[in-house]
């Protein structure tokens, strides 16, 4: 008796097990209306019930450390297929997209694929991460025309450039280390505060960076709003924020508002900005706003800067020639500051900025939700699956980038193959802030280069991947005046 559970109930159990989840929703699939499509999923498996693959995802981004093999071991398994598989991951049915045919198909079919925020309240359910259709366009015209167009850039750049100078000098005063991660953040942030708010170092602004780090949190966190839970204390974190950020605005709004003065800020772009039918946004519009541009450009712009200090540590040959640019650039001119259109014109600076970006892939992968089935060459995708567009596999994959681990600003030299380089997404969705990102990048490693040496104390360091890639040790430097 007991010989026969041993042989036959448990391996059966575990046979069901392992296929509970391609079993139950085949079975799902099946029920609904394929509409003269097929109502057959993508290859792939989906894993245990509840927990789907999670540990095999956690198992190659966490403990491998081999992020890239996560999709080339399904590759091998199923073939390239259509470009994608389904799988069940973060509690969710959902297909991984990983070539660049499939990830345009989704990126274009924007009815069809809808971004949605975990716990969006804390990003605020008016910021234009949260928002669709119409409202969205709106927003996103808002915004972009305060941080990325010309002549905002042009203004950031003069915005930003006396903190960074400063705090690489503070660098080499401190007399040890660097943990250039760290100090990088830091400077990052008061630039935010700086060019959001006008916001100079302060303990407000300290203020402010803890309530942040205690913000994104809570949005990575099950929403359980009981006092302890992350969740919790996210959304305590933002009322503070709010409060900070709208007694700023209360105070503007009472001043004397001269519209046809330059802005001055991101906030003082929102207050001002009318689309074409005249309205302006609303005061929590703008708060909104605020907190979300924030939440999507404080981590990414740290993490890139991060990157590039630690890859030309890696290449000095690539950080020689970054150095002759920038040189003839500082020697030309009389100031210290330089303008946005020179750095943008700075040709091989950009491609150092460019391939910084490709490798250090700070968004692995994007979120989207099915708003109905959809039927992909002979597939069906069925409606609320989770969609992960795994734009990091375009980056590392060697079809689309010749030797895709090595650092190499000069592949730039012929155009990338359309599709194959979506740093920052794409669709109506692309990154709001992307010529803000690659300037930023591009003037940090302006005044780092043309000042300043510095070698990595650990150059082996091990790498993380979640939740973002970056050495373990922060990137640890020696750094000195050049
Ligand atoms: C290297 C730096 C950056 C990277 C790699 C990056 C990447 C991305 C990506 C991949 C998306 C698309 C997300 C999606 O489709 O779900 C995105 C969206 C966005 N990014 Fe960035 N980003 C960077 C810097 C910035 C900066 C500096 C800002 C502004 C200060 C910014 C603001 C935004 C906003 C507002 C969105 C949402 C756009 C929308 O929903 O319409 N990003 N970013």
């Amino acid at each position: 008796m007991w010989l026969a559970v041993v042989l036959v109930v448990v391996p059966l159990a575990g046979w069901l097990l392992w296929w509970w989840n391609d079993i139950w929703y085949e079975l799902m699939a099946s029920f609904g209306s394929s509409k003269g499509g097929s109502n057959k999923l993508p290859p792939g498996h989906m894993g245990l019930p509840v927990i789907g693959e999670m540990f095999t995802f956690l198992r190659y981004f966490k403990f491998l450390r081999r992020p890239d093999d996560y999709i080339n071991v399904k590759r091998r398994k199923y073939g390239d297929g259509i470009g994608m598989y389904k799988t069940h991951l973060f509690g969710r049915p959902s297909v991984i997209v990983f070539s660049q045919t499939a990830i345009k198909y989704v990126f274009r079919s924007e009815e069809s694929f809808v971004l949605e925020w975990p716990n969006v309240e804390l990003v605020g359910k008016t910021s234009l991460v949260a928002v669709h259709g119409k409202t969205h366009a709106r927003l996103r015209s808002f915004v972009s025309r305060s941080i990325n167009q010309p002549e905002a850039l042009r203004q950031i750049a003069c915005i930003v450039q006396p903190r960074m100078i400063s705090a690489l000098k503070s660098w080499v005063k401190c007399g040890r280390n660097i943990n250039a991660y760290k100090e990088i953040r830091k400077v990052t942030f008061e630039n935010i505060g700086m060019f959001f708010a006008s916001f100079e170092p302060s303990p407000t602004l300290d203020m402010l960076g803890e309530y942040f780090v205690g913000l994104i949190s809570g949005i990575r966190s099950y929403p359980l709003n009981i006092p302890g839970f992350a969740y919790h204390h996210g959304l305590q974190c933002r009322n503070k924020i709010i409060a900070i950020f709208r007694e700023e605005l209360e105070k503007r709004k009472n001043g004397i508002e001269d519209n046809d003065q330059p802005m001055k800020d991101l906030m003082d772009g929102l207050m001002k900005l009318k689309d074409e039918e005249g309205s302006q946004l609303s005061d929590m519009e703008i708060l909104d706003n605020i907190v979300s541009v924030l939440v999507a450009g404080y981590e990414s712009t740290s993490l890139a800067t991060m990157w590039a200090v630690y890859y030309l540590a890696k290449y000095p040959k690539v950080l020689q020639k970054l150095r002759e640019e920038s040189m003839s650039l500082k020697k030309s001119k009389s100031e210290e500051f330089v303008t946005s259109d020179e750095m943008l014109k700075m040709k091989y600076t950009m491609k150092v900025v460019d391939e910084t970006i490709r490798m250090a892939n700070v968004a692995a992968f994007i979120f989207r939700t099915t708003t109905k089935d959809v039927n992909y060459k002979g597939y069906k995708i069925p409606k609320g699956w989770n969609v992960m567009l795994w734009i990091r596999y375009l980056h590392t994959d060697p079809e689309n980038f010749n030797d895709p681990m090595c650092f190499n600003p000069d592949r730039w030299d012929v155009p990338m193959v359309p599709g194959t380089y979506q740093v920052f997404g794409g669709g109506i969705r692309i990154c709001a802030g992307n010529m803000l990102a690659r300037l930023q990048l591009a003037i940090f490693l302006y005044h780092l280069s043309t000042g300043y040496k510095w070698e990595l104390v650990n150059p082996d360091a091990k790498m993380k991947y979640l939740s973002h890639p970056k050495p373990e040790d922060g990137v640890e430097i020696t750094f000195d005046k050049l």
